[in-house]
């Protein structure tokens, strides 16, 4: 983090000894035909670039024979365990900063072309060898009228064909080529940087929900007294300076700006949908918590500050003692039964765990069910 993150690439042999991949091909191909699951197909048939948006049912993709194709899966940690575990190995970064976990199967001489990111990215090969050819170049033009973003000009310094376990570092902006030498399977550990202009516009939003009940922003314009209009499509003299005047009321500091940070950074992904569950009464509910402990379902995303605890976008205020269990919760994604057995007389935790238990934002431990 001191030296390499944000700053320069950096490959690093075996930093998973043994890897397996996540899923298998037949797993990825079979997400990338679910409707609730983001993938992209890439084909370079011909000499000619070509992009799809999934679903994919089988049928619709390329041979497994066929040269030079490559299908993305993104956010697969969301589908599956072990993929989530594997993004967990990066939690060196914090979560408000860490994206997904895509996986690309590519056939051999598939790829998505010279390119560069806006985000930072571990690309991890998982299975078979990939070429990864890299540039510090600055200019970045890229090619006119394709249906993806390939450089003009690309010119690699630097070249490696990574093996199973092998890893590539990539700061923002960074030009890249990766392309398959036979079949083989990527994961791309991806990382989130909100612009600051995406950032502004939420930021405002929430800002005048908030301050809602802030007797300056209350009731509406008005002009008693106006004169009658000569020019009718003048804006009224005053009415700027009344309302800019009601406008400073909109004012805050960095706590106002975490709360928010927290409650839009928690946001699920649009495409995460939390799987409805059956009641379990609040005494069984208790029970199965205390025997076999709760973990974060895998779309859920909880953050916290000094004073707030966040969960799926919404914003809490815990007391003191069950902040600390909640910053547990958040930091290992679970509570272990012996855990759950140390706070559940706590005020409202139990009854809290049961709400989003059956909201789907929290589960029982597998083991439970
Ligand atoms: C890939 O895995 O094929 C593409 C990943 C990337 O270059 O960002
Ligand atoms: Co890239």
């Amino acid at each position: 983090m001191r030296d390499i993150w944000q700053r320069k690439p950096l490959l690093i042999r075996q930093a998973f000894p043994g890897i397996v991949p996540p899923v298998s091909r037949e797993a990825l191909l079979s997400l990338a035909d679910r409707n609730e699951v983001e993938s992209r197909l890439v084909t370079h048939f011909r000499n000619r670039w070509k992009l799809e948006q999934g679903p994919f049912a089988a049928e619709n993709l390329p041979s497994l024979k066929a040269k030079q194709w490559t299908l993305l899966v993104q956010g697969v940690n969301l589908h599956d365990t072990a993929a989530a575990d594997l993004m967990g190995q990066f939690r060196f970064v914090p979560d408000a900063r860490l994206d997904d976990l895509m996986i690309s199967y590519a056939t051999d001489g598939g790829g998505v072309g010279p390119h560069f990111d806006s985000y930072d990215v571990f690309l991890l090969q998982v299975s078979g060898r990939r070429r990864w050819r890299i540039s510090s170049q600055t200019k970045l033009d890229l090619l006119p009228n394709l249906p993806l973003k390939i450089l003009a000009d690309f010119s690699a310094e630097e070249e490696w064909v990574l093996e199973p376990g092998d890893m590539l570092y990539l700061p923002p902006q960074y030009a890249h080529d990766g392309t398959a030498e036979g079949e083989c399977m990527t994961c791309s550990i991806g990382f989130r940087a909100p612009a600051y202009r995406e950032l502004a516009g939420h930021f405002l939003a929430w800002l005048s929900e908030t301050v809602e009940d802030n007797e300056d922003l209350g009731g509406r314009y008005a002009d008693p007294g106006e004169r009658a209009a000569k020019n009718p499509a003048h804006l009224p003299a005053g009415m700027a300076k009344a309302v800019a005047q009601r406008l400073k009321a909109l004012q805050w500091n960095s706590a106002m700006v975490s709360e928010f940070l927290g409650t839009y950074l928690s946001e699920p992904k649009p495409t995460v949908e939390f799987a409805e569950v059956p009641d379990i009464p609040m005494r069984q509910y208790a029970k199965l918590a205390r025997t076999h402990g709760v973990v974060l379902a895998p779309g859920s995303i909880a953050l916290y500050d000094g004073t707030h605890f966040f969960l799926n976008g919404e914003a809490y205020e815990p007391p003191p003692e069950l902040a600390r269990w909640l910053h547990r919760l958040a930091d290992y994604r679970q509570l272990s039964a012996a855990e759950i057995k140390a706070c559940a007389e706590l005020p409202d935790l139990l009854d809290t765990f049961h709400h989003w238990t059956l909201e789907g934002w929290l589960q029982l431990s597998p083991a439970a069910l």
